[in-house]
């Protein structure tokens, strides 16, 4: 019998899942959303700070919830980025600690293998695979030909989709976390104002935000100096129709050129209810399945880390005590930490 605790926290979750042969037995989440609202985006040093406060509460609840003692547990994982410098910090030195004490394993995670494999949690995997990881740190297209084995194809020049759809959110004055406002309004609205996809070569599986952040900045700026409503439904379509446009082109094209059985969406992104229906109707008739994660794990949670690292634990990915946090670790060195 294997028991792994896990700790998340890379952004604004703190969060400590406890598995056991694969089972759950914990999933605990504090949120730190409602304070960093009143900025309108995550503020880093404020939110290492509540990870800091909140990391032992977390890690006796999610002891509580299990019904297990630290003696129980068989290994410590952590996520060890991406993610915030300050915030990744006070998981690893939680884990670090906890692993020292006890004389266990550390195991270290990558955030994106988490939300990849959070899908486990909905289906199993069938190889060659795509996934298409959205988030508001990251935006990557990543062929898996095996268990545990990535490769990015594709990713964002510049700003992440869900970082573009928060400082969107933010010029239209809706509350921060700005990705489901807008999913609500654009249900309500028409695709009536003019924005454009970035111009890149028609081939590539790279995206770039950055430029259509500044064109809805540009138009709402110019509707105002004009003395002009905008119109917040059709702006949040038209803005919508780009962004998941441009995840959905990219998605479908790199689908077919390398043959997968299987698409996997992940990341807080993918609880987007316009990528999803898009997804869903461009899979139809193509053989190709797609995997949808249930919404409790598009959010950021240890239970997505707790699943790599029973994978890690079997191959023996420890790592020393030594480790330092990687605030950009790429996902195709996952198991390179020195
Ligand atoms: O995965 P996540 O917690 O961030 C990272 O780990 O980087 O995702 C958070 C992001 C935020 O940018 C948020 O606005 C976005 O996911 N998001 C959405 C939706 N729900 C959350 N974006 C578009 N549509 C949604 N329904």
């Amino acid at each position: 019998m294997t028991r792994i605790l896990a700790i998340e926290s890379s952004c604004d979750e703190t969060a400590v899942a406890i598995t056991e042969d694969g089972k759950l037995l914990a999933n605990v989440v504090a949120t730190q959303i409602a304070v960093h609202e009143k900025y309108g985006g995550v503020m880093p040093e404020i939110a290492s700070r509540l990870h800091a406060e909140n990391i032992t509460v977390c890690l006796t609840e999610a002891l509580r919830q299990s019904k297990l003692t630290l003696e129980d547990i068989d290994a410590f994982a952590v996520t060890r980025g991406p993610g915030l410098i300050g915030c990744l910090h006070v998981g690893l030195q939680a884990a670090k600690t906890l692993a020292a004490l006890y004389h266990k394993p550390l195991i270290p995670v990558h955030h994106l293998a988490g939300h990849i494999y959070a899908n486990q949690y909905a289906g199993e995997f069938h190889y060659p695979m795509l996934c298409v990881v959205v988030s508001g740190g990251n935006t990557e297209l990543v062929i898996m030909k095996d268990d545990m084995d990535f490769e990015i194809i594709g990713e964002t020049l510049d700003d992440a989709v869900g970082e573009c759809y928060d400082k969107v959110a933010r010029v239209l004055g809706l509350p921060y976390p700005g990705g489901l406002p807008i999913d609500q309004h654009a249900k309500l609205g028409q695709h009536t104002y003019e924005l454009h996809k970035p111009r890149m070569p028609h081939d590539t599986y790279d995206f770039s935000y950055s430029g259509l952040k500044t064109q809805v900045i540009n138009l709402v700026n110019t509707l105002k100096m004009k003395g002009e409503p905008v119109r917040m439904d059709d702006m949040a379509k038209s803005f919508q129709d780009v962004a998941i446009g441009m995840v959905v082109d990219r998605a479908m094209r790199a689908a077919k050129n390398y043959g997968v059985k299987q698409i996997v969406l992940a990341g807080g992104v993918s609880a987007n209810s316009y990528l999803r229906e898009e997804m869903k109707k461009a899979v139809e008739h193509t053989g190709i399945e797609l995997v949808i994660p249930p919404l409790w794990c598009t959010t950021d949670n240890a239970a997505m880390i707790a699943k790599v690292a029973e994978k890690l634990y079997v191959r023996k990915v420890f790592a020393p005590l030594t480790l330092g946090v990687d605030p950009n670790w790429r996902i195709s060195d996952w198991d390179k930490f020195d």
